[in-house]
């Protein structure tokens, strides 16, 4: 059987860290409430004037070299992202140009903080119908200059980064092994960037406060996270032949720790089998789960073999999971 195997990570985070307590000094916030209700102690923030695809192709191009292929021999670049450097063309292609890609097709994705998964899932099934054989998916990032640092209850909360995977055709056991994608639009309104979009461009808007406002109901958005992550992990199990019990590492969407401790331990997976990193880098939306994915690489969390579950949930709202043999 073919499945997707992956082959190389790869992570970019832009050098400027933003501590919680710099954030202190801009707005009515503390180190406390930020960390003990986020799990959050510092973000990254790229330059002024650098687009999503500055991030993803530093991060696009040490997963590449992490599985020694050539730029040439990509097939399809996916970027997962909400932060996109235009409204188009697609950021995919400014990274394929980048790269120096020049055969691989390349298109965007998003699913907001889900999107890396979305993006995961579509690569997985390219590839299984036998259409790609290397696929590059990105997750990048540039939340910081979208934000409005006068709305305390969003601007701690997210970071800017990059994470990529690069996926091989291969025959055998390893690999992505099921994934599984949800939604419901019902909910779209409970995270929402209302301005910038066709329906309200930024210069339709009169005040600054509300051109950059991210419009977000935390405490209703935590209990569906919470109860979105068990839903994806649960589906992404159904019939794998994989339980809870046999998973060696959950890499999460990096939304919230109390989010994911309390999904994981409704799902009765120990605290030590889920990989946080979102103290350092806070939520970074789409790049989250490969940034920490790859983090968790580095670290030697992974050997070959183990059952490892990706999971996010997002703005949509959307959800999903990847149970991948490593
Ligand atoms: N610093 C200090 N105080 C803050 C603050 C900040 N950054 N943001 C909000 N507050 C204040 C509120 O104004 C409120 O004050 P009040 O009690 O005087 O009215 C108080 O803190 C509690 O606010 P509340 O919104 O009830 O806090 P909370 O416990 O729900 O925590 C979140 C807020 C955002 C951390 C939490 O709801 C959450 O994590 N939600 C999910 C967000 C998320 O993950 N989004 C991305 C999904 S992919």
């Amino acid at each position: 059987m073919i499945r997707s195997r992956i082959i190389g990570t790869g992570q970019y985070l832009p050098e400027k860290i933003l501590t919680n307590h710099d954030l202190a000094k801009l707005m009515d916030t503390s180190d406390e409430w930020i960390r003990q209700r986020t799990g959050i102690a510092q973000r990254h923030v790229a330059e002024e004037g650098e687009g999503a695809s500055a991030l993803g192709y530093p991060a696009a191009k040490r997963a590449l070299e992490a599985a020694g292929v050539d730029p040439g021999e990509v097939d399809f670049i996916i970027c997962c992202t909400t932060t996109p450097d235009y409204l188009f063309p697609a950021t995919a292609c400014l990274i394929q140009e980048m790269l120096g890609c020049r055969r691989a097709a390349a298109c965007d994705v998003s699913a907001a903080c889900s999107g890396f998964v979305y993006g995961l899932a579509t690569a997985d099934a390219f590839i299984r119908a036998g259409l790609y054989k290397t696929v590059l998916v990105v997750g990048a990032e540039r939340q910081a200059n979208r934000l409005n640092w006068k709305r305390r209850e969003t601007a701690v909360l997210f970071g800017d980064g990059a994470g990529a995977v690069l996926l091989r055709a291969e025959e055998g056991e390893r690999g992505v092994l099921k994934t599984y994608l949800g939604a419901d639009g019902r909910h779209a309104d409970i995270l929402i960037m209302l301005t910038g979009g066709s329906r309200k461009p930024f210069e339709d808007t009169t005040q600054e406060e509300e051109q950059l406002a991210i419009h977000m109901d935390g405490q209703d958005l935590f209990k569906r996270a919470v109860g979105a992550f068990g839903l994806a992990v649960h589906k992404t199990l159904e019939g794998s032949g994989v339980s809870v019990d046999d998973l060696d590492l959950f890499v999460p969407h990096q939304a919230n720790t109390r989010i994911v401790y309390t999904a994981a331990e409704r799902l009765g997976l120990p605290a030590e089998k889920v990989f946080m990193n979102i103290e350092k880098v806070g939520n970074t939306t789409a790049a989250s789960v490969p940034l920490a994915l790859d983090e968790a690489v580095r670290q030697g969390c992974l050997k070959e073999g183990d059952n490892l579950m990706l999971a996010a949930f997002g703005a949509g709202l959307t959800w999903g999971g990847a149970l991948v043999r490593w």
